[in-house]
């Protein structure tokens, strides 16, 4: 069977890891896949910056449309950031009938519902795992492996920037600005790392997981939001004595009234497996009616970690886009269910 043609869109952090992942496991993920998965075109802003990283082996363009108005190409991988470009390439990459892998937690958070109903319309998949929690298979977990449980609430650290400077400034006394400075250095943060601090970032990706977990749209306009940009270092220090860690976490919670969806810095006991999740690990716990409580742990952030993710969903994909479209998972549950799918404020 000939190999499934791929268009990249984007190769910064996670563009070029997934290159290089995708190259130097070839033959396993091909034997997995069942078929080769083949980066035929890459588009960049910079030319000349992505050269020797493609060092001739695909075509290397510098307009993201001619990727996705190529016929050749069956899957679609946007991995620029940002919302308005994005969303009119994605559109268009499906209405040309691609299908379509992300790690774009912002466009699926803000543009989802349409994107997402775009693509069952036109029956083409839009596959995310890279976008919550990098590396970790979080929403594999969500909604495969815990299918059989009604999600009561889903707490996590799921922004290693943030958690990274928390970290570091405990752990070495080092500023806010300096450690901001080396995560950005390695790749953590956001092209805007205000995103991160002010916990944009991590309300993106507890929308999308509370859109899975409970089968509601995306409602990310709703959520509350407070970063950890006014925490200092006596702040976590006093924390510490008082035997807490501090900790920036993306909740989101089935009640009565309706689905909670927060994020903010929360007060954890030492003890507890979570408030030593350290440096740019994520930790995802996630409270199931008949699993009980499980935890989902790993790198959230960086190349190769979240090129894992995006590598998975083409995996996915190529199987899928092989079987009968009639047999395909939906993209996301949105079926009306028993409970109040309004997004409503904490108390
Ligand atoms: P980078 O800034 O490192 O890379 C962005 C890439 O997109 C660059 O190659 C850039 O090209 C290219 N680009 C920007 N604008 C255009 C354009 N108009 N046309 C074509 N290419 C363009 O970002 P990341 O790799 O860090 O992030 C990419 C996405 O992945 C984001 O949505 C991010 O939120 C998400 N993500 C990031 C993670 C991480 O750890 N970094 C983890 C999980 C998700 P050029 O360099 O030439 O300007
Ligand atoms: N900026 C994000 C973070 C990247 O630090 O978690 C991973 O989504």
């Amino acid at each position: 069977m000939k190999s499934i043609k791929v268009g990249l869109l984007g190769l910064g952090t996670v563009g070029a890891g997934t290159f290089h992942v995708l190259r130097r496991n070839q033959a396993e993920i091909m034997r997995r896949a069942g078929r080769g998965i083949e980066i035929s075109m890459v588009s960049v802003r910079n030319l000349e910056k992505a050269q020797p990283i493609i060092d001739g082996a695909c075509e290397l363009v510098g307009d993201s449309w001619l990727v996705v108005n190529n016929p050749d190409i069956d899957i679609v991988v946007e991995l620029i950031g940002g919302t308005e470009l994005t969303k009119e390439l994605v559109l268009q990459a499906i209405a040309n009938g691609k299908h379509v892998v992300t790690a774009n937690k912002a466009l699926l958070a803000i543009h989802g519902n349409e994107i997402f109903k775009a693509a069952q319309d036109k029956g083409v998949i839009v596959a995310f795992e890279a976008a919550v929690a990098g590396g970790i298979p979080i929403i594999k977990a969500l909604r495969e492996g815990l299918t059989a449980n009604r999600i009561e609430w889903i707490a996590g650290i799921i922004n290693g920037t943030t958690n990274f400077i928390l970290s570091e400034m405990r752990d070495k006394g080092l500023d806010f600005a300096t450690v901001l400075k080396q995560a950005q250095e390695l790749g953590y943060a956001e092209a805007d790392p205000t995103f991160d601090i002010e916990g944009v970032d991590a309300a993106h990706k507890a929308t999308i997981m509370a859109a899975i977990a409970f089968g509601i749209p995306m409602q990310f306009d709703k959520a509350h939001i407070e970063g950890i940009s006014k925490l200092e270092a006596i702040d976590i220090n006093y924390a510490e004595q008082l035997g807490y860690r501090i900790k920036l976490l993306g909740i989101t919670k089935r009640t009565a009234k309706g689905i909670e969806l927060r994020v903010h810095p929360t007060l954890i006991p030492s003890k507890r497996l979570i408030a030593n999740v350290e440096g740019a690990m994520n930790a995802v716990l996630v409270q199931g009616d008949a699993v009980g409580a499980s935890l989902y742990y790993g790198k959230g952030a960086g190349a190769e970690p979240t090129a894992s993710s995006v590598i998975a969903d083409l995996v996915d994909i190529t199987r899928l886009a092989t079987a009968d479209p009639e047999h395909r998972v939906p993209h996301l549950a949105f079926q009306p269910q028993s409970i109040n799918q309004e997004v409503i404020l904490p108390m």
